[in-house]
């Protein structure tokens, strides 16, 4: 994706072997980077949700483990680094995967050289990343093709997305965003409704954003409008990404994706996941009873950041002082629910037998990390 015109990826390693990362806590106001230095820096970051989004979350893990590994590169260190990674956000799966991905390069080496091995499988990992999204976007564009045919001329295609599943949730080009972008780069007349995603807003502040550096035309809507837009006739389908989807095709993402769902289903709007295979778990089968769905600090909910007039970021109470709140972030949807799920191999039902099919090496193989 382009920022001002310059061509960039959310993470990038520095001549230093730091790690360079946009802070996303800061957007859309303010565009800021940060260094990433040490495990601890790498850590606070998933934590604090300067990087999110699954996929960004497993590309952060990884480079995590190689600043680790440059402050020592013993057996045990490596043991600690993976640990206090994987505690930093329990649903997106993705987080595990990288850190079995990086445990499986460096474990068997001398410890002269896992710094180097990390840092190249980490690399390997952003890239499998980018081509991974080039995938969906390639097979989600059909879908987005076989409606825009029965458009009048320069009627848009209407996408409903819910979060941020796009450039910035990612390494680059995005999951549930990359047949959009694809589609729209085509020259096909594009209108996304981006749901703003209480209580973190990554709909309103994130996926908004990042639309509008693109050019693609879209509309935020307070959370509970899907449901009176899919009623009126004004959504063709909904794209949304995944945090973790079980071997039957349960998809664990961003809280409120199962009422957009249940809504699409009364509508008979076609209910789309963008998912990359490192997102599968294949050793989880019933999402609603396996899936652990992340609490966050009951402030996202009772708090709220945004800009003044004159360009001040201040955060500021909702809620009455004494009223609890909660905060769950994530929610399961059941895969009877979800139309197909598109992924870097093509658009597959949402089923067991499918996704084995179209992953048998995932399938067969079990995480070295536990997976829960
Ligand atoms: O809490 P976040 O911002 O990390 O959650 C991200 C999501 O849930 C996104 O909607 C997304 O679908 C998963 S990342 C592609």
């Amino acid at each position: 994706m382009k920022v001002d015109g310059k061509p960039m990826r959310t993470i990038w390693v520095e001549a230093d072997g730091t790690v360079g990362i946009i802070d996303q806590t800061k957007l859309p106001h303010r565009f800021e980077t940060r260094k990433l230095q040490s495990l601890a820096d790498a850590a606070h970051a998933i934590k604090s949700m300067q990087v999110r989004g699954a996929p960004l979350i497993g590309a952060a893990a990884a480079y995590g483990v190689a600043l680790a590994l440059r402050e020592d590169a013993s057996d045990a260190n490596l043991e600690h680094a993976c640990v206090a990674l994987a505690a930093t956000r329990p649903t997106a799966i993705n987080l595990k995967w990288a850190l079995d991905e990086m445990a499986a390069a460096v474990r068997n080496r001398p410890r002269a050289e896992r710094v180097a091995a990390a840092y190249t499988r980490a690399a390997e990992i952003c890239e499998e990343d980018v081509g991974i999204n080039q995938g969906i976007g390639r097979h989600g564009l059909g879908l987005i093709e076989a409606v825009a045919i029965r458009k009048r001329p320069g009627e848009p295609v209407n996408v409903l997305t819910h979060c941020n599943a796009g450039w910035l949730a990612t390494v680059d080009g995005g999951t549930a965003l990359a047949p959009v972008y694809a589609a729209h780069d085509k020259g096909i007349a594009m209108h996304v409704f981006v749901d703003e995603t209480r209580p973190r807003n990554q709909g309103a502040a994130l996926t908004a954003w990042e639309l509008l550096h693109h050019g693609v035309p879209h509309t935020v809507i307070a959370d509970n409008a899907g449901g009176h837009l899919m009623q009126h006739g004004q959504v063709d389908l909904c794209i949304v990404g995944a945090d973790r989807v079980t071997a039957q095709g349960d998809v664990a993402n961003k809280i409120g994706t199962y009422l957009k769902a249940l809504a699409a289903q009364d509508n008979g709007v076609p209910f789309y996941i963008g998912l990359p295979s490192p997102t599968i778990d294949f050793a989880l089968g019933d999402g609603l009873a396996e899936i652990p769905i992340e609490e966050r600090g009951a402030d996202e909910v009772t708090h709220i950041t945004g800009a003044t007039t004159d360009d001040q970021i201040v955060t500021v109470r909702l809620t009455p002082k004494e009223s609890r709140a909660a905060n769950y972030g994530f929610d399961v949807t059941p895969a009877r629910l979800v139309t197909a799920l598109i992924t870097e191999r093509g658009v597959i039902e949402a089923n067991r037998t499918a996704l084995a099919a179209a992953f048998p090496e995932r399938a067969a193989r079990r995480p070295a990390v536990a997976s829960r």
